[in-house]
């Protein structure tokens, strides 16, 4: 109908200014796949998901990756409805299978305070694997608490709280193919 493609996806109530649109976040996780590619080797990997923000991303990054991945995936405690991190992040369950022996590549969505990747580290490297990279869709440094950077990194942003492409404000926002900022603190 006339005019329907207009309005056909309009922006949700909330969200306040697109970031990353879905074309930017596709070719820049493109590059990044070549650079774990160039950096990681090609002999196969072992993707850690961090549920639930990094869903998304891990599966458009382990798609890109011409080489055989395993995915494992990890839950953390969540921000819930809160828009602050926590400082010491718990996690739910352990691996699915035994990562001693193996290259892995943690994938989450955020890299914020650092607790979380920073805890997650220490857990690991406890496991046994042969060497651990880390990987995340966003880095924050300007909110680091912990002396810690990601391996590779998608896009630095500043101090604004983001959801979507698998992140969240209580639940919501999720499955937008973009990245947003929102309106204010909910
Ligand atoms: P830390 O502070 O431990 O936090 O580095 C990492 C986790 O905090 C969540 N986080 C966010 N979630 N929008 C979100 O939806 C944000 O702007 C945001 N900042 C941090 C996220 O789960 C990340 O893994």
């Amino acid at each position: 109908m006339p005019g329907d493609s207009l309005d056909a996806n309009p922006t949700p109530e909330g969200i306040k200014s697109i970031l990353f649109d879905e074309t930017t976040i596709d070719q820049r996780i493109k590059e990044l796949a070549e650079g774990i590619e160039e950096r990681c080797g090609s002999d196969g990997l072992t993707i850690i998901c961090v549920l639930t923000g990094a869903l998304m991303f891990a599966a458009d990054l382990a798609r890109k990756l011409d080489f055989p991945v395993e995915i494992d995936c990890l839950r953390i405690g969540s921000y819930g409805n809160r828009l602050n991190s926590v400082s010491k992040p718990k996690f739910s369950a352990p691996l699915k299978n035994s990562i001693r022996g193996k290259p892995v590549l943690i994938v989450d969505d955020i890299l914020d305070t650092g607790h979380t990747l920073s805890a997650l580290m220490s857990d690991l490297e406890k496991q046994n694997p042969s060497s651990i990279h880390s990987c995340v869709l966003l880095d924050k440094p300007d909110r680091r608490q912990v002396d810690i950077e990601a391996d590779f990194v998608g896009f630095t942003i500043p101090d604004a709280f983001v959801v979507g492409y698998g992140l969240d404000f209580a639940e919501k926002f999720r499955a937008l193919p973009y990245i947003a900022t929102l309106e204010s603190a909910q």
